[in-house]
């Protein structure tokens, strides 16, 4: 059994391509390992630091993950900020974690040249504190995307000097858990090979989303004039639309409508309309979910308590090891 552990920044809504990507393997290896889910809201100072609404951001993502079925008695569901543990860590990481190496992580070059005029000493930690939130737990599998790898090869960096100088194993080197094949990648709405709420308007189908916002977004797809040879291949932006019916609708109506576009008879309103219904079939149980339990604050506080206390505990034993190791002593 493996400690699993992942960071979820709080920045707006689920979409499909969210729940197909990561999050529904999540819910799967909650059952299988030791699991830790965290919201980063410390992290998301780096770039807001004044938020307008961050309980509310947190609260969103916490409801939505709860929707999608991450049980919190099985994982560790908390908090960032719930856990002082991580923040003690992040500080004993920082002595060892050298300005050079922290300047040269590609984020952060990013981030500075994105936010000139807020280049804080948090951006320039991120990665120290990204590993504080990992090695709290002693974690040996992180799912992260290609965008957080050199930041997991800066953890693993962390661990084994940390090892190095005080001349213990104590951290494992924590490495990329990769779904291989289990991930689903969905495409957008616009053409683009990408559902992401950064591809622009329109172009993602969120959980939460209303029928009449889904109908909406699904008639406005992109598509083109119409197939005019039989059976020639689908050019990107309908290939796409039948990536999407593929996932859900019925293997029937994937077969009506492929054999429709062979024959160029295809009507891409009716094709839109079907997939529209059946996405909202989709969706419909999630949505009622994240309506309820975002009514619910009383088992949202039970949640979020329940995984502090389980996260502490986990956490408050490492940072006792740490202190030991580094040599702090009670009088
Ligand atoms: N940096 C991650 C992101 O931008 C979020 C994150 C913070 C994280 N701490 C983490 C991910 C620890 C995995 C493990 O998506």
């Amino acid at each position: 059994m493996e400690t699993v552990l992942s960071g979820i920044r709080p920045t707006g809504n689920l979409h499909l391509g969210n729940y197909f990507g990561a999050l529904r393997n999540f819910v799967k290896m909650q059952n299988e390992h030791r699991c830790f889910f965290f919201i980063a809201d410390y992290h998301s100072l780096t770039t807001h630091p004044t938020p307008t609404d961050l309980h509310g951001n947190v609260k969103q993502v916490l409801v939505e993950y709860l929707a999608c079925g991450l049980d919190p008695e099985k994982a560790t569901l908390y908090i960032q900020s719930d856990l002082p543990e991580t923040a003690e860590l992040y500080l004993l990481l920082n002595m060892n974690a050298y300005v050079g190496e922290l300047e040269r992580c590609t984020s952060f070059k990013e981030k500075i040249r994105k936010q000139p005029d807020n280049i804080n000493a948090g951006l320039l930690t991120y990665p120290t504190l990204m590993a504080a939130d990992i090695i709290i737990h002693r974690a040996t599998k992180v799912p992260v995307g290609k965008d957080q790898e050199q930041h997991l090869e800066m953890t693993r960096t962390f661990a084994r000097r940390f090892n190095r100088m005080y001349n213990r194993e104590y951290f494992p080197e924590p490495e990329a858990y990769n779904f291989g094949d289990k991930l689903i990648k969905i495409p957008g709405l616009d053409g683009s090979g990408k559902m992401g709420k950064s591809e622009g308007e329109g172009n993602a189908i969120y959980l939460a989303d209303p029928p009449a916002e889904i109908r909406k977004k699904v008639m406005r797809a992109v598509t083109d004039a119409g197939p005019t040879q039989m059976n020639q291949e689908k050019p990107e932006p309908i290939r796409n639309l039948f990536t999407l019916m593929n996932i859900v609708s019925t293997p029937d109506t994937v077969a009506y409508f492929d054999d429709q576009y062979n024959q160029c008879m295809i009507r891409y309103g009716d094709l839109k309309k079907q997939l529209a219904e059946d996405i909202i079939r989709f969706t419909t149980p999630f949505r009622e979910k994240i309506l309820e339990l975002a009514a619910d604050n009383d088992y949202l506080h039970k949640v979020a308590q329940l995984g502090k206390d389980k996260a502490r505990e986990s956490a408050s034993k490492t940072i006792s090891d740490v202190r030991h190791i580094i040599g702090f002593k009670e009088f």
